[in-house]
Parts: C-alpha cells; structure tokens; sequence
C-alpha cells in the first residue's frame, strides 16, 4: 500500500524500491504515514547516513498527486523532525529543493563543507540541538542509495 503510495506520487517505480530496500537492509529508522479519512495520503523515510555524528538522511518523502499542497508533505516532516530529536539523533540531512525544506530549517550553508556524493546546493542539514557537533567530514545516504539511478 505504501509502495503504490510511492510510485503514484514519483510516477515512477525507483523510490517504492527504495524504501522496501531500506526495511531489508534495517535501515528504516522513522517511516511515518499521514492519513486523511483513514486513507494513506502521505508517507516520510528516515535512515542513518554515514556521517561524523548520529545523523538520519530524510527520503523519500511523498504524497499522494490527490492530497497535494494540503499541508500533509509539511505535517510529515515536522514530525519526522520531532521523532528523530526525541530519539537523539544530531541532525537531519536531506537533498531536495532549497525553497522547500528552508522554510523547516535545512540550510544548504551549514552542509557546504561535508564532502559527499550527493554534496552541491541540494545538499541540506537541519542541526537537532542548537549546533551541529561537526560542519566537516564526509556524509552519504545508506547503502540502498547508491542502487537508485
Ligand atoms: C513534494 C511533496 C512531498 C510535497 O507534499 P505536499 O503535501 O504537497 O506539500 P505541502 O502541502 O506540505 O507543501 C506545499 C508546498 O510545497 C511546494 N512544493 C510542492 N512540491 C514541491 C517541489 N517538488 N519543489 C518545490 N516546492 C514544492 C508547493 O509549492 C507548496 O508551496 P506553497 O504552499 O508555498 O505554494 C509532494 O508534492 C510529492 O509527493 N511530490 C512527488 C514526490 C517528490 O518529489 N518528493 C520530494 C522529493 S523526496
């Protein structure tokens, strides 16, 4: 259910594989569900990435084409957010549209000096406590990452 989710949203099978990836490798650490009338309208991954602290890599995030721009993809994330602060995670990083996730607090600055494969100006970090405990060193998503195309 939550795949078919996935693939309406992408129009595309890769992040659907994605996830049932992660779950096999052990890497879904938050998978949380928005639901509007008991129906599955959303759904949000979080998995650790390796990183010079606890950190989680957000992905893939997708709602429904029908529930679009209703506030689910944002309720998503906020408590996406509170759930790994509460579970002690250092920060969250995440690639995707700046004008998107500033407006949660990833900042593309504070994630400029991590070298990556994914690092450029999509690259964003959401510090969980006031600092980050390191701007420096190498990130990358979990292994199911580096199958996707
Ligand atoms: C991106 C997505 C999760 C947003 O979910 P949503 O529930 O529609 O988002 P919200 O209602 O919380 O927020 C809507 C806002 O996001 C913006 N937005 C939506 N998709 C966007 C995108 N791909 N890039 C930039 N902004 C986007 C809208 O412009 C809107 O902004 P506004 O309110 O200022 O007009 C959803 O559109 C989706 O599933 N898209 C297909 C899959 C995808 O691209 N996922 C993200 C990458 S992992």
């Amino acid at each position: 259910m939550i795949a078919q989710l996935i693939e309406q949203a992408f129009g595309q099978r890769d992040e659907a594989l994605l996830v049932e990836q992660l779950r096999r490798d052990g890497d879904a650490t938050v998978s949380l569900v928005g639901l509007i009338e008991g129906v599955i309208a959303g759904h949000v991954m979080l998995s650790p990435m390796s990183a010079p602290f606890p950190a989680l890599g957000l992905a893939p995030l997708a709602v429904l084409p029908a529930f679009q721009r209703q506030g689910i993809g944002a309720a998503l994330i906020r408590a996406a957010v509170e759930t790994a602060r509460e579970e002690g995670w250092k920060a969250i990083f995440v690639l995707g549209d700046q004008v998107y996730y500033n407006r949660f607090g990833f900042r593309a600055d504070l994630a400029a000096g991590f070298s990556s494969p994914y690092a450029g100006p999509h690259l964003m970090v959401l510090p969980l406590e006031a600092e980050l405990p390191s701007t420096l060193g190498n990130v990358d998503y979990a292994p199911a990452f580096g199958s996707l195309s």
